[in-house]
């Protein structure tokens, strides 16, 4: 695997592969590389012949007063997991390659409504700076397949929406969540937990589980369910932030005419925000 550091270079190594015929894989990522990451590399490599890994921690979606400084940065691990999962390039960006004329000169993508949801609604701008560096990102690779992970369902939202919006011959693909042995989706921030609190964070997939299973079950008082898992949340440990039962097409909050949902959780635990979902069909 060649680890990359400037646009102009990678560009020029991917030019000579697209003219080999080769089918570009893109998985971007902000490091801290675990399990949950390399299926993504895994995946695109099933359908691609080169595979393009990113690590850029992107300061565009952090807001004021989030973990942007402390975030995990671990290149050389990370370097070696990618490696093992058979990536071909690793681009690792400075900010100054990313963002050469500031933030403030830098040209935004907004994907609108979708975006001032859910986490958009607790990280304002949040997904101006995610949509904002994917789109980078596209133009940088130009990649045929790109792949990210369910985990972030709305965030899989924002990017299809921009990449249909403005025509980016991208094919997006969502990736299954990967989680530990006890239900736990795998994140860079767990590692933000204690040991005790480690021990507690499965319950956020227990309380998704067991919402989908009263409304399998039965269950439409929709905003009753949300309440009471928010309540058997923060027994556990949690401080809510948010459980919205919402339809998977435009995330709003689903009635008990709606059959296609998704389930999308986040709390804070210790220093750690957590986030994950579940799927529903009636
Ligand atoms: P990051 O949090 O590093 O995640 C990179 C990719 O890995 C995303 O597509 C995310 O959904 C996926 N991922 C993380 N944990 C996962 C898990 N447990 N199972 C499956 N996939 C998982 O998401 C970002 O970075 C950034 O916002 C980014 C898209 C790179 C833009 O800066």
């Amino acid at each position: 695997m060649k680890t990359v550091h400037t646009i102009t270079e990678l560009r020029s190594l991917l030019a000579a592969e697209r003219a080999n015929g080769k089918r570009i894989g893109l998985v971007p990522t902000m490091g801290n590389l675990h399990d949950g990451h390399l299926s993504l590399v895994h995946q695109a490599a099933e359908s691609c012949d080169i595979i393009v890994a990113t690590i850029f921690v992107n300061p565009l979606q952090f807001g004021a007063g989030e973990d942007l400084e402390r975030y995990p940065r671990t290149l050389a691990q990370d370097q070696q997991k990618l490696v093992e999962a058979g990536c071909h390039y690793l681009f690792a960006p400075s900010d100054q390659e990313m963002y050469p004329n500031g933030r403030d000169n830098q040209t935004e993508v907004i994907v609108p409504k979708i975006s001032l949801l859910h986490c958009g609604a607790s990280r304002p701008g949040h997904f101006e700076g995610v949509a904002t560096v994917v789109s980078k990102l596209f133009g940088i690779v130009q990649p045929d397949v790109a792949v990210f992970g369910e985990k972030d369902f709305q965030q899989l939202q924002v990017i299809r929406q921009l990449t249909a919006d403005l025509y980016l011959p991208v094919e997006v693909q969502g990736a299954p969540i990967a989680r530990d042995s006890r239900g736990l989706a795998l994140s860079s921030r767990n590692g933000y937990l204690t040991p005790e609190e480690l021990d507690i964070a499965p319950a956020l997939n227990t309380a998704l589980r067991d919402t989908r299973a009263a409304i399998q079950a039965g269950r439409r008082d929709f905003r009753t369910l949300e309440e009471e898992a928010q309540q058997a949340l923060e027994r556990a440990g949690f401080q809510r932030d948010f459980f919205n039962i919402v339809r998977q097409n435009d995330l709003l909050a689903a009635d008990e005419n709606d059959s296609q949902l998704v389930i999308l959780a986040a709390g804070h635990l210790g220093r750690a925000r957590l986030i994950d979902n579940i799927v529903v069909e009636l």
